[in-house]
């Protein structure tokens, strides 16, 4: 590939780090790329450059305010080299977050073209293990040094990269307990909740904390409205199989329109299940758990792929999905998915971009 951009190249390259042990976000490569861009310039000073810490100002607008959206994507080591999975939806919605945060436009195209010059250079990154793969972080934040609230007239884009495996420690399919968050809401419509911002993330700890004091892994969000009807968990969005059909809420302004959940509802119907986006109360959750005709959940989103949902706690009820363990679907789904995201099958949607 013709190199684009240009690289500023590190001294000495780090040491790569166990792909035995590898987790979550721990571990960073040796470039990334960066771009600024100010009201006159637009974006400029394009470049691949070692990856190390940023000087910023403490007057930096993102400190104070808050502006600052993010993105989260992987590249997968095939046979035939790395390949990157749906990289354009990543910037299209990077740039919906920013509309609603009154951040500069990315050029889609161009962001593209920045990560496979970025994925090419270190692709000896990306591990190979089972469930493993290079995890992308694409940000954008407000730098300007101004304590004004108003847009900030200059911001930075970042793109880093980390070698990841399971996101939940315990390998991808160990299933998970989930608890549904009664007292704090995430999101309303009108918010800011569809923008993959920051601080809707700042926002969600509070519960997350609780949840995990009281042995469970995330919270499942209701809606900010009537508190009733299920919107999403913080990482992910959220399926239920009904026998054969799998349904998931559907997009209403304050759920995150996750890219492996747009997947998983096509690859989910190619597959020949029902698919269904709609409300879901959660009292029918927890009923439907009970007898049983709630036979799977699963949550769905790039850094935990597909994670199995075992149990969920909805105030004094405590309700077990099916037997607690994967279920066939679950499975069926994430062996359809990965072998895609990892080239070893067929890419029916033309999902996968070489780099
Ligand atoms: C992702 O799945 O990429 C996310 O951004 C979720 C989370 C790790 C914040």
């Amino acid at each position: 590939m013709v190199a684009k951009f240009e690289v500023v190249e590190r001294n000495e390259l780090k040491q790569k780090p166990d792909q035995d042990n590898l987790s979550f976000g721990i571990h960073f490569t040796d470039y990334m790329f960066t771009m600024d861009y100010s009201e006159e310039l637009g974006w400029h000073n394009k470049k691949i450059v070692p990856y190390e810490d940023i000087p910023m100002s403490p007057a930096s607008q993102v400190l104070h305010y808050g502006q600052a959206v993010f993105e989260g994507l992987k590249a997968y080591k095939t046979a035939a080299g790395a390949q990157l999975f749906r990289p354009n939806e990543n910037f299209k919605r990077m740039n919906k977050s920013c509309e609603r945060l009154e951040m500069p436009q990315l050029d889609v195209e161009e962001a593209v073209q920045a990560l496979k010059q970025l994925i090419s250079i270190e692709q000896d990154w990306i591990p190979t293990g089972e469930g493993q793969s290079l995890y992308i972080r694409p940000i954008m934040y407000a730098n300007e040094p101004y304590l004004g609230v108003r847009p900030a007239t200059s911001y930075k884009f970042l793109i880093i990269l980390t070698p990841v495996g399971a996101y939940y420690g315990k390998g991808h399919l160990t299933p998970i307990k989930i608890f549904v968050e009664d007292e704090y809401v995430r999101a309303v419509r009108g918010g800011v909740g569809f923008a993959k911002a920051a601080g809707n993330y700042a926002a969600s700890l509070i519960a997350q904390s609780r949840a995990e004091k009281l042995g469970y892994n995330q919270v499942l969000w209701l809606d900010g409205v009537e508190q009733s009807y299920i919107e999403e968990v913080g990482s992910m969005n959220i399926f239920f199989v009904f026998g054969n059909k799998l349904v998931t809420p559907q997009l209403n302004g304050s759920i995150l329109p996750g890219i492996t959940r747009k997947s998983i509802l096509q690859l989910a119907a190619h597959l020949g299940y029902e698919v269904e986006e709609r409300r879901i109360h959660i009292d029918e959750v927890v009923s439907a758990a009970k007898d049983g005709s709630l036979t799977e959940v699963f949550g769905a989103g790039t850094a935990v792929v597909i994670s199995p949902v075992g149990e969920i706690k909805y105030k004094d009820e405590v309700v077990t999905i099916g037997s607690g363990n994967t279920g066939e679907v679950t499975q069926k789904l994430y062996d359809a998915y990965t072998s895609i995201q990892n080239g070893t099958s067929e890419d029916p949607f033309r999902w996968c971009l070489s780099v």
